[in-house]
């Protein structure tokens, strides 16, 4: 009788993250090592409701440990069971659910490891818990905002971005006597506005966790001024909102399973800033370049120990679970546990505490 190998298929879903390939690298050569076969998901869900599946091999993943971005690509669009598909000009979403089922029995699939954020992990939930499919999650994320685990990858690589930014900012700041305000990402969690901000030495941090006052801001910088630092360093999280105001929308992308996207505050703060203090003032995006570019040596580590992670999951047969880091260990929680509400900064956590005595400003 033929000995068939177990397979299993490797998907990337959401916006891409510092970390993509070393995850699939790990899981890819877990897999191989222990005689199993393993299809990369080619754009994530999408891949597996339009049957775009690639068989990897050693070759497959060679050299990709410290390459940005995904082999396998990715959209933050398309959920198989919302799936928008264009009808007579419109946008109708539809439920793809059993084309996704037809797929993963076409391929002989036993498995489907889903490196993700909070929508990717909640589809790869409702896969397990309404299709039976069977799932195991690796936590992915530059905002480090996904709860069950102490650090998301490429979290560490978008800080260090932004704390080379505000380096950078901090000799024009200083030569020029003016107001930077950088504006980092992590959408409604505050994460990489904090550890850049404590890492970059940065005088006032607006986070989402804390609504601010202009005022206090404004009393930060004048104090500074007042002696002898003719020159500040905001970060601001694009999630930062005044006290009783709203956060700032950029845009909404229409067919994403969240369509709000963040931006503006920066931009907003840095005029505020000029306004009240007449202290020239300039607001600088940092984006994409968070997200971009190879990983940091932490997270090619951490991506590393997740992949291999899920796979040993997979091969001992855990499913429905999300590998996860836990006092320092590789641990698994259940996947509908990790994929529910975001994991914001607690206000009262050690490291804004830290923050305070060195007399930074988190604008309440
Ligand atoms: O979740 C990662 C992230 O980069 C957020 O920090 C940001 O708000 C969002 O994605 C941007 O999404 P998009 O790639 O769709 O513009």
């Amino acid at each position: 009788m033929e000995n068939k190998k177990r397979r299993f298929a490797v998907l990337t879903g959401g916006g891409d993250c510092p970390g993509l390939n070393a995850v699939i690298r790990a899981v890819v050569k877990t897999f191989l090592q222990n005689d199993c076969e393993v299809y990369g998901v080619i754009n994530g869900f999408n891949g597996l409701v339009n049957d775009n599946l690639q068989l990897m091999d050693y070759a497959a993943v060679s050299g990709i440990l410290p390459r940005g971005g995904t082999i396998l690509g990715t959209t933050n669009r398309d959920n198989p069971f919302k799936f928008a598909v264009e009808e007579n000009g419109e946008l109708v979403y539809k439920d793809m659910r059993e084309k996704v089922l037809e797929n993963l029995q076409k391929y002989d699939i036993e498995a489907l490891v889903v490196i993700g954020g909070d929508g990717s992990l909640n589809i790869g939930a409702q896969l397990a818990r309404e299709c039976g499919v069977k799932v195991v999650g690796v936590p992915k994320t530059i905002d480090n905002d996904l709860p069950c685990t102490e650090r998301t990858f490429g979290f560490d690589t978008a800080m260090a971005m932004a704390t080379e930014a505000l380096d950078r900012l901090h000799t024009t700041a200083e030569s020029h006597h003016r107001v930077m305000v950088l504006e980092v990402m992590g959408r409604y969690a505050g994460w990489i506005a904090l550890h850049s901000g404590i890492a970059g030495g940065a005088d006032v941090i607006l986070l989402p966790e804390i609504p601010y006052k202009l005022d206090s801001v404004i009393k930060k910088i004048e104090a500074r001024k007042a002696a002898g630092k003719s020159f500040s360093i905001v970060v601001a999280a694009e999630g930062a909102k005044p006290e009783g105001g709203e956060m700032s929308v950029a845009r909404m992308v229409k067919g994403s399973f969240e369509p709000i996207r963040l931006g503006g505050i920066g931009e907003k703060v840095a005029n505020a800033i000029e306004e009240a203090t007449g202290i020239e003032s300039r607001c600088t995006v940092l984006g994409y370049l968070q997200r971009g570019g190879s990983p940091t040596p932490y997270d090619r580590v951490l991506s590393t120990r997740y992949g291999v992670a899920a796979a040993e999951a997979c091969l001992r047969g855990e499913y429905n679970v999300m590998v996860s880091l836990y006092h320092d260990q590789i641990v698994t929680v259940y996947i509908q546990k990790a994929a529910s509400q975001p994991r914001q900064v607690p206000v009262d956590s050690e490291i804004i505490r830290t923050g305070r005595q060195l007399g930074m400003c988190f604008g309440d």
